[in-house]
């Protein structure tokens, strides 16, 4: 199967690859996924500042090539954004962004269930605030 250039760029120079350090506390959101379809997971994270913005990302995807461009493309895509707008992005722009093929959807899936998660985990950090 051929992947879209897109894919090979995300996949050959993945954007935002790593994680935070357990010093940034609740500042730090984890969203740790896995595909039933195939096996993959991957683990995104979201650092918020103050004004509840997402001021950085990184992400460890344990998977196919469409599912590491998914995630690196998150990654560079919730910078800068609340996380309402965040939990906005959805799995369909992944793929039309990747021109994913139909086999490769839940690979995007997979990104915005990650980023979902991530969210989710930094609310609950963060409820007593
Ligand atoms: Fe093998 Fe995704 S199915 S890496
Ligand atoms: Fe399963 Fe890509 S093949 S995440």
């Amino acid at each position: 199967m051929a992947y879209s250039e897109k894919v090979l760029d995300h996949y050959e120079n993945p954007r935002n690859v790593g994680s935070f350090s357990k010093d940034d506390g609740s500042s730090v959101g984890t969203g740790m996924v896995g595909a039933p379809a195939c096996g993959d997971v991957m683990k995104l994270q979201i650092k918020v500042n103050e004004a509840g913005v997402i001021e950085d990302a990184k992400f460890k995807t344990y998977g196919c090539g469409s599912a590491i461009a998914s995630s690196s493309l998150v990654t560079e895509w919730v910078k800068g954004k609340t996380l309402d707008e965040a939990l906005n992005i959805k799995n369909t722009q992944i793929a039309e962004e990747l021109a994913l093929p139909p086999v490769k959807i839940h690979c995007s899936i997979l990104a915005e269930d990650a980023i979902k998660a991530a969210v989710e985990d930094y609310r609950k950090k963060n409820e007593s605030k």
